[in-house]
């Protein structure tokens, strides 16, 4: 029988989310009201487009995030598993980092000069993740632009390599989708500068083969990878998988990209330290600041020598790279706090004891309805996938989804008081998330199943 066959049907998946609509909008008259006023001065309502991306008719409007709960303004209080889509991996509003950010507000926000911190920070960092080299951007986006243009100005290449399926920010080169054997712009994206995938290359995600073929040439400046798909479902690497990686790329001087932005969650040093993998260059955003608008890049030894010998530019401030604000102080005061009080082992090891408690619950609710579904996870951070296995590759894993159950199963955890990250079936756990969070959510989930079943 097919995953599809023993699914929830459509007609049941559209009489709950009726249900759920009515119950969303009866109980939050403020967040309403809210709307209406910002209605005329935001597009589409709101200050980032992204905050339209929920199950609901418009967004619940936050009072505060503390910790794993967030409560919003029509009094609700939610176990919050989307925490930023990972920005607030490690809880919102870590104590340490607002006692930092407190402390340098009223000393500094931002001069374009370096913090008197900085040295022990780029330890910190190479202590953390092995790169012995480091630059700090204002997002993951800027870190995975600035990595690749100094993967083509390094490697005299134009040509880059990404997974279909893969999402790396809003970087129009990697923007791209795999299309009858062709890299495509996907369709979405707005207003490139010209083709948006002349210059890319796409692959599937763990297809060995097709990365043989497709570096053979020589002329891939780069490789830009996450240690496992996370914008596609989950889809795990497999084994064997990154070896080759590293050993194809070395082999034709594509320099590898290991983007951690989400596979941080592994553990402390994310699933580079973890996996042993050997990147050239490294990036990290999102929660790497607690939080705070802040991501890094790393590099290696030999890469270092050959970007500081690269001709000093002539026309400062043109090279590309970086913008005003990167690294400013208060982003400075936040990593330091993050890295050295937050970001702990004892933090990763409760978040992926959760993550655990979480995985067995869903296997368990999955064997106990026969539901034909999977459970993935990456340290302290879980899945569910609608497809009868694991998928392999972007492909497999997009033909499983199922938008509208998705769209209702989150729209009721939401009504129950639990946030799950509108895009994916992800689950983040954080160092604050309670197991009795855990158990709500699961409840609640076993719930929604039972009147899917009806
Ligand atoms: C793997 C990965 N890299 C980079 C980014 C871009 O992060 P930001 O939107 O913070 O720039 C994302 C965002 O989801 C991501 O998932």
């Amino acid at each position: 029988m097919s995953s599809a066959a023993r699914s929830p049907s459509a007609e049941a998946i559209a009489v709950l989310q009726e249900r759920e609509l009515r119950t969303f909008a009866g109980a939050h008259p403020r967040a309403a009201e809210l709307m209406q006023q910002s209605e005329r001065y935001w597009q589409g309502g709101v200050p980032f487009h992204w905050m339209r991306d929920w199950p609901m008719p418009y967004p619940v409007f936050v009072r505060s995030a503390v910790g794993a709960t967030l409560h919003d303004v029509d009094d609700y209080a939610y176990d919050d598993f989307c925490l930023g889509d990972t920005g607030a991996m490690f809880g919102h509003s870590p104590p340490a980092v607002a006692r930092a950010l407190t402390r340098q507000a009223a000393q500094g926000l931002t001069a374009m000069l370096p913090g008197e911190r900085v040295a022990a920070i780029g330890a910190a960092l190479s202590a953390r993740f092995g790169l012995p080299c480091w630059q700090m951007t204002q997002t993951a986006t800027d870190a995975n632009r600035s990595v690749l243009r100094l993967a083509r100005a390094l490697t005299a290449r134009s040509e880059i390599l990404v997974f279909d399926g893969c999402y790396h920010g809003t970087v129009d080169e990697t923007l791209v989708c795999l299309v009858d054997g062709q890299a495509r712009a996907r369709a979405g994206l707005r207003g490139p500068p010209g083709d948006a995938a002349a210059h890319t290359r796409v692959i599937e995600f763990n297809d060995l083969a097709a990365l043989a073929a497709a570096l053979a040439d020589g002329q891939v400046a780069a490789v830009l990878c996450e240690p496992a798909l996370t914008n596609m479902g989950m889809v795990l690497p497999q084994p064997g998988f990154h070896a080759e990686l590293r050993r194809l790329t070395r082999q034709h001087g594509t320099l590898l990209i290991i983007d951690e932005t989400h596979t941080f969650s592994a553990g402390p040093g994310g699933c580079t330290r973890r996996d042993g993998l050997e990147p050239d260059l490294f990036v990290c955003g999102k929660a790497i600041a607690g939080g705070m608008p802040c991501a890094v890049y790393g590099m290696t030894a030999a890469l270092r020598t050959r970007i500081e010998a690269m001709p000093a530019n002539a026309e400062h401030g043109h090279s590309g790279l970086g913008t005003t604000l990167s690294a400013n102080l208060l982003a400075l005061a936040a990593i330091e706090a993050c890295l050295t009080e937050v970001m702990t082992d004892a933090a990763f090891a409760h978040m992926e004891a959760q993550a655990i408690r979480l995985e067995q619950g869903l296997h368990s609710l999955l064997a106990k309805r026969a539901l034909p579904w999977h459970v993935q996870r990456i340290g302290a951070r879980v899945e569910l996938g609608f497809g009868a296995a694991p998928a392999r590759n972007g492909r497999e894993s997009a033909a499983a989804m199922l938008p509208e159950l998705e769209r209702t199963l989150h729209l009721y955890l939401l009504n129950r008081g639990v946030l799950l990250t509108p895009f994916h079936n992800m689950m983040l756990l954080s160092p604050q998330t309670a197991p009795g969070a855990v158990d709500r959510l699961l409840t609640h989930l076993e719930a929604a199943l039972d009147e899917l079943a009806r």
